[in-house]
């Protein structure tokens, strides 16, 4: 088992990561957070597949469990979904404050993160992420967000868990596909942040896909451990830091948007596109390497996630990347690559670029 510290004063909290870890759950997270009626918010097939362990671990201490499922994929972060937790939060904790578990991926890990943090102005809410995405991911940094039709995450805060839980041995039931969007994710740690990280993906890659052990945990660890390192540094997402691990999303939050949040385009695979977009742009103004870019989609490739766009609608996917959050300001900023283990930010990125790397990137 490994524990990673996230420094941040009063709401530090501890990522712990390891198999079969979640019946010690009561070890693992402090008595006054597990001791209040506590709401497990969760879709069917989570439940299904590791919704009795951790029912079985909260009994043991006898907890006062309620749960709530909510539906699977994006279309959860809803305000009806809100509304139902919200309304189901104010049933079971009419005298004490209730606390949350998110048992999912990122949606769940998402949607309960917003509505523990607006509940009664805010409640403990415990992340137990069962994707790999979530597991390196959402579940750290208190990123907490619901959609509107017009772009993701456009309603949310910053609400910081009090514990992250990342069981290994609940992402053995995750279909490959899902394993594989986790791995956009690993492979973008390497390149914003990890020379080192990368080789070990180029090299042990089939061994990290097939789940084997030590391999998964080591790359969790140095994943969550990444990112923790640099939510401390910029929780809020307003010294630059932060931005970084948008790498690839500026472009990828894009394509989801002009594809609707279809399958056609799954988070994952987005991400994976974008990463390789970036890279093309950073190519493109002499930032990175030939070599570097060729070695950044090779390994996108080998991983099995996508390198360009499916056939789409240049008027959409310009439009969409506008709604970014990061072109409020006026000026568009970009995350690009200088070398694999290095990225910068760039600002002010002529809109013909931007419509020749989506061109260049299939659409
Ligand atoms: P997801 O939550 O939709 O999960 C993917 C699928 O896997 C779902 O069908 C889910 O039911 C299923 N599943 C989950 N755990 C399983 C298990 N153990 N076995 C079998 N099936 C399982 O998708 P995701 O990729 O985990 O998360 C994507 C979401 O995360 C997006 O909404 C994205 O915006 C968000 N996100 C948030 C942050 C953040 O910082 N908050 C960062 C990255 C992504
Ligand atoms: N996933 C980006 C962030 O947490 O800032």
């Amino acid at each position: 088992m490994k524990k990673i510290k996230l420094n941040l004063g009063k709401r530090s909290y501890n990522i712990v990561i390891g198999h079969h870890i979640i019946k010690d759950i009561a070890k693992l997270v402090s008595p006054s957070v597990l001791n209040k009626p506590i709401l497990v918010i969760t879709n069917k097939k989570v439940a299904r597949v590791a919704g009795g362990k951790l029912l079985k671990a909260l009994k043991a201490i006898g907890a006062e469990v309620h749960g709530k499922e909510v539906p699977d994929s994006e279309r959860a972060k809803s305000f009806a979904t809100y509304s139902k937790i919200t309304t189901e939060l104010s049933r079971i904790g009419k005298k004490i404050k209730p606390t949350i578990i998110a048992l999912g991926g990122g949606v769940v890990g998402d949607v309960a993160g917003f509505a523990a943090s607006t509940y009664r102005r805010g409640i403990p809410y415990i992340q137990i992420p069962t994707t790999l995405l979530a597991q390196v991911d959402s579940s750290i940094g208190g990123k907490v967000a619901i959609d509107l039709k017009e772009a993701k995450n456009l309603v949310g805060s910053f609400y910081q868990p009090r514990a992250v839980i990342c069981d290994l041995s609940f992402l053995k039931t995750l279909p490959r596909k899902e394993i594989i969007n986790g791995l956009a994710e690993i492979i973008k740690y390497g390149i914003i942040r990890d020379k080192a990280l990368f080789n070990y993906i180029e090299k042990n890659l089939q061994k990290i896909l097939n789940l084997s052990g030590k391999y998964l945990e080591y790359v969790v660890w140095k994943c969550a451990s990444i990112k923790a390192r640099v939510v401390e540094k910029d929780e809020f997402d307003s010294t630059g830091i932060r931005v970084i691990l948008n790498f690839g999303h500026t472009f990828a939050h894009a394509i989801e948007n002009a594809f609707k949040y279809s399958k056609k385009h799954t988070h994952g695979e987005s991400v994976a596109v974008g990463m390789v977009l970036a890279s093309d742009m950073a190519f493109d103004l002499g930032i990175l390497s030939s070599e570097d870019f060729e070695r950044i989609r090779n390994l996108v490739k080998r991983a099995g996630l996508p390198t360009a766009i499916q056939k789409a609608d240049i008027g959409k996917l310009m439009k969409a990347i506008e709604y970014d959050k990061k072109f409020l300001s006026g000026t568009n900023r970009f995350v690009l690559p200088r070398r694999v283990g290095r990225v910068e930010t760039v600002e002010d990125i002529p809109e013909i670029l931007i419509e020749t790397v989506f061109k260049r990137g299939g659409a």
